[in-house]
């Protein structure tokens, strides 16, 4: 087993951002495990699937091979031997990944994929349920969190910056609406460990979150 850090949180609250200067400090390898369940959603999009249909997801599970690889430090994601990175941040994968992955089958594809690289590396792995279900035995937790106010504000600031027109009261809704199908589904939901450290990055600089994160590895 490597040495293991798991950072849990909701979305927006900062967890890759921080997991990479963690990682980057510690020496070990980031892991992006939203990122699979992005592969996947890819999949089900291409298979010409819509969200809500939960039967057909199901079934393309089957012919979905996702895993993952290093371009200069940087997390690739291969679906079926085809690196589809470029294509993981849009709008409707991200839609696709946050209703697809309610779906026990949908997480127990990843659920080794997942475990073996833990046990493999030394990892720092952000997601949603990987302090409470995929590395319980994790040496350190962290559930980070930050206001619906500070999370809406940072999304809007980066997509202000891509040059894109967006609305800040829109993206507060979507993440409160985000937030409440990761906490209230079934499977795994988002919720923090009993044995991990709560930060809550909202008055927090990049710099500060990281320093706290490796205090507790020490
Ligand atoms: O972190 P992200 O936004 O890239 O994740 C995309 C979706 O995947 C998110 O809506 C919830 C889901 N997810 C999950 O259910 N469990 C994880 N460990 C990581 C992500």
């Amino acid at each position: 087993m490597g040495f293991n850090i798991a950072i849990d949180g909701p979305a927006g609250a900062g967890k890759s951002t921080i997991a990479k200067q963690v990682a980057l400090k510690k020496g070990c390898v980031y892991v992006d495990t939203g990122a699979m369940y992005r592969g996947l959603a890819v999949h089900f999009l291409k298979n010409g699937i819509r969200p809500e249909e939960t039967d057909k997801i199901v079934h393309a599970c089957a012919d979905a091979d996702v895993s993952i690889g290093y371009e200069d430090g940087n997390q690739q994601v291969y679906l079926n031997g085809e690196n589809i990175t470029g294509m993981l941040r849009d709008e409707a994968v991200g839609d696709m990944a946050s209703k697809s992955s309610q779906l026990p089958e949908v997480r127990e594809k990843l659920l080794e994929l997942q475990r073996s690289l833990a046990r493999e590396k030394d990892v720092v792995m952000d997601g949603r349920d990987i302090g409470t279900n995929i590395l319980p035995n994790a040496d350190v937790k962290v559930f980070l969190t930050a206001s619906v106010e500070t999370r809406a504000k940072r999304r809007y600031d980066e997509l202000v910056q891509k040059g894109i027109v967006c609305d800040i009261k829109q993206i507060a809704d979507d993440i409160k609406e985000r937030d409440h199908r990761d906490m209230t589904r079934e499977t795994a939901p988002l919720k923090q460990a009993e044995d991990a450290v709560l930060i809550d990055s909202s008055e927090m600089s990049i710099e500060e979150v990281t320093e706290a994160i490796l205090k507790l590895c020490r």
